[in-house]
């Protein structure tokens, strides 16, 4: 069986090791010696861009878009960020342009029997596309982000909060000897998860998440409170896709990508301007960007790359196809793809969020 992995969508730590365990566990000798089975293993360049370009009949092209995989090749990926296959926002479904056609004679020409693709749920979206017109795929699922529905983990997202807490506990100390606030924006482009997390692990004093609006006049009045108390700075963190009550998420770029997403980001600049003009608090702020996907991945990353890697050969033993490996209740499962597209895991406001604080739950009731 020919399998052939790809990664899709924005790349953060953790897919090297996915593909790493997934060809390691694929070419692993046990597979034909107790089950019969034999598998060759290829990394498709670019995510779906790669298999939409290749010319299966041109070498040159095969060679660019197609990389034999072999467990020399990937010994040492799981150490490094990024994704040695690189990746693309490609949506062979796009309705403007719909090129699905093409991918499918390319998977046939190519002999490739099954496709992981690892990615969030536009990737899988695809993968689940693909699988209802007849093409076995299975899914990885990746995103910093942490709202894919499905599983309680994506990979990616524990560097990027550790990156929050670092970057974080650097402002601190300069935030302090200045007796500023500073206003740090996460990434997030639906969901709260970094932005809560990233900030209750760091003990930033307000948290702003898309799941609740805010109402500005309660951020100033939450810094009156702190800094009447001889407090002379605070940490504000702020997801990308917070928005003020009654007000719309901050568009960076207003370009649609191939899935429809605009770019979004800006609020950290106007919540610190805010509470500048309207507290008289020196205030400053920081967009955290794409450092939050940069880097080497978390020791939990790596584990979770190997376990979901590991799983994902599993599934195709088991020719449980459409499906996405998922973590659930702390163990190694798996979940319907049908299930999971469409739809997204947002932060549970009731459960995980302090509403009048604007942080996340202190007490259970
Ligand atoms: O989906 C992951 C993510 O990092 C979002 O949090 C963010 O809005 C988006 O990707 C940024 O995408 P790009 O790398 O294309 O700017």
């Amino acid at each position: 069986m020919k399998i052939a992995i790809l990664t899709g969508g924005g790349d953060c730590p953790g897919l090297n090791g996915a593909i790493k365990w997934v060809t390691k566990s694929a070419l692993d000798p046990k597979n034909s010696e107790n089950r019969a089975i034999s598998f060759e293993v290829v990394g498709i360049t670019q995510g779906w861009k790669g298999i939409i370009e290749v010319d299966p009949d041109d070498p040159k092209s095969c060679e660019k878009y197609i990389k034999h995989l072999d467990e020399e090749t990937v010994r040492t990926w799981d150490r490094y960020g990024g994704t040695n296959l690189g990746t693309s926002r490609t949506n062979p479904f796009n309705p403007k342009n719909d090129r699905s056609a093409k991918v499918i004679d390319n998977i046939k020409k190519l002999g490739i029997d099954v496709i992981v693709a690892i990615g969030g749920e536009d990737t899988l979206g695809v993968a689940y596309k693909l699988h209802k017109l007849g093409i076995k795929t299975v899914g990885i699922p990746k995103t910093i982000d942490n709202d894919l529905m499905g599983t309680e983990y994506s990979l990616g997202f524990d560097t990027a909060i550790n990156v929050i807490m670092e970057e974080i506990d650097r402002l601190r100390t300069t935030a302090g000897s200045h007796g500023r606030i500073f206003v740090v924006e996460t990434m997030g482009r639906h969901a709260g998860w970094l932005a809560l997390q990233g900030g209750e692990c760091s003990g930033a004093y307000i948290i702003l998440i898309p799941e609740h609006p805010f109402n500005m006049e309660r951020v100033c009045e939450l810094l009156r409170q702190r800094h009447g108390r001889e407090i002379n700075y605070s940490i504000i963190v702020v997801a990308e896709a917070a928005k003020p009550a009654g007000g719309l998420e901050f568009v960076k770029d207003a370009h649609l990508d191939d899935f429809g997403h605009e770019s979004i980001g800006g609020i950290a600049s106007y919540v610190a301007t805010e509470i500048q003009n309207k507290t008289g608090f020196e205030s400053r702020h920081i967009i955290l960007s794409h450092l939050q996907r940069g880097g080497t991945p978390s020791a939990r990353d790596r584990l979770m790359a190997r376990w979901f890697g590991i799983a994902a050969v599993d599934m195709i033993i088991n020719e449980d196809f459409g499906r996405m490996v998922s973590l659930s209740r702390g163990e190694i499962s798996g979940a319907p793809m049908k299930e999971i597209i469409n739809k997204l895991k947002l932060v549970d406001v009731e459960k995980y969020y302090d509403t009048e604080r604007y942080n996340g739950r202190r007490t259970i009731i």
